[in-house]
């Protein structure tokens, strides 16, 4: 057996699932035998030691609660090789020799760091962008997107009375997943994504178009990687003089308690990142493509793009006339 104790630990911008990921990692290491331990607050507890064992009942009763019992963080000093050392020594000093790294892309690269300092580092996608490549899903991603399919109920209601328009500014940094999928399960007229090129004088002439054919509300979902959506707002105002009222998501999104969908995804992961473990894997990211558990070089996860899909963009288009 390559790994005799691991560590486990939240990074980067929380999301909804990452509970039960830990619960996965520290229940599954327990069942094979190894040692587990926790590190709070990301890297920068790494940097500091601040690392425990856990047992059986240090993760019960969080599977169905969002943000991170291990809390997260963004550490400047990692991003030093004097921090990555620190972090690498603290482990080997308690004979720590694997650790499961729970958050995004940047998480992912520290990850990597770490693999090249003799720690065998496995990345799980923990982001409510959906933004990382090698995986269908990210965990987080499924709740996010019904937040935002929720929230959209809401306005329709309030819309519809006052026929008005809504832009709906939703999170994904620089992925447009959260507003494509969002906005095809609510039914948005439009969908603004960076992915793909719009012209918000043809999105203006268009809801007037569809007004005139008897559409009492008009819902625009945009991506935050696309501006501000008061800006977006006041720009389709100014070229169809429709009244549009702006809201803003924000940290709602990555709130409140995971889907099942992020809960099974998050559990098939973390027992799958502590197997690769075992079996002796390293420096990989993990993820669920077409229903298979997968492992990539965690190189390759951060180096390739995630493909947007057209096919989904081109149906909620279709299907919002
Ligand atoms: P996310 O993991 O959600 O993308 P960040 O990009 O903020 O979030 O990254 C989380 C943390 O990962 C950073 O605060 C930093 O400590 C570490 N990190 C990010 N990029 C690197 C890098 N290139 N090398 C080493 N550590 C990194
Ligand atoms: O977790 C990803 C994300 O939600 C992005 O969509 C967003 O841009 C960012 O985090 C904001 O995070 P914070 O406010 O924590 O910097």
């Amino acid at each position: 057996m390559s790994v005799k104790s691991i560590a486990v630990l939240t990074s980067g911008g929380d999301c909804q699932g990452m509970n039960a990921a830990v619960r996965a990692v520290v229940r599954s290491a327990l069942f094979h035998n190894l040692e587990v331990y926790a590190v709070q607050r990301g890297f920068l507890g790494l940097i500091h030691d601040d690392i425990r064992q856990m047992d059986l009942r240090s993760v019960g009763d969080i599977i169905q609660r969002g943000g991170t019992i291990l809390q997260t963080a963004r550490c400047m000093e990692f991003m030093t090789e004097e921090g990555q050392q620190k972090a690498a020594e603290n482990l080997k000093r308690r004979g720590i020799d694997g650790l499961v790294v729970i958050g995004g892309d940047g998480s992912y690269q520290g990850a990597n760091k770490l693999s090249k300092l003799g720690i065998k580092t496995m990345g799980l996608p923990g982001t409510i962008d959906n933004d990382i490549a090698f995986t269908d899903f990210t965990i987080g991603f499924d709740t996010a997107v019904s937040i935002v399919v929720d929230a959209v109920n809401k306005l329709r209601d309030t819309m519809t009375s006052h026929e008005r328009s809504s832009v709906v500014e939703v999170m994904g940094r620089h992925c447009g997943d959260i507003a494509l999928y969002a906005g095809l399960a609510s039914g948005a007229e439009t969908i603004l994504v960076p992915e793909v090129p719009f012209d918000l004088k043809e999105v203006a002439t268009r809801m007037r178009e569809n007004f005139d054919n008897g559409k009492r509300h008009s819902i625009i979902i945009s991506a935050e990687g696309i501006g501000k959506g008061e800006e977006i707002a006041q720009t389709i105002q100014s070229y169809n003089g429709m009244e549009a009222r702006v809201t803003v998501l924000g940290h709602i999104q990555r709130g409140g308690t995971p889907t099942h969908m992020d809960r099974v995804l998050a559990s098939r992961l973390g027992d799958f990142a502590v197997r690769r473990l075992i079996a002796g894997d390293s420096c990989k990211g993990c993820g669920v493509i077409k229903g298979e558990l997968v492992a990539t070089d965690i190189d390759l996860v951060v180096n390739t793009k995630k493909d947007f899909n057209m096919e989904l963009y081109n149906l909620a288009l279709r299907l919002s006339q």
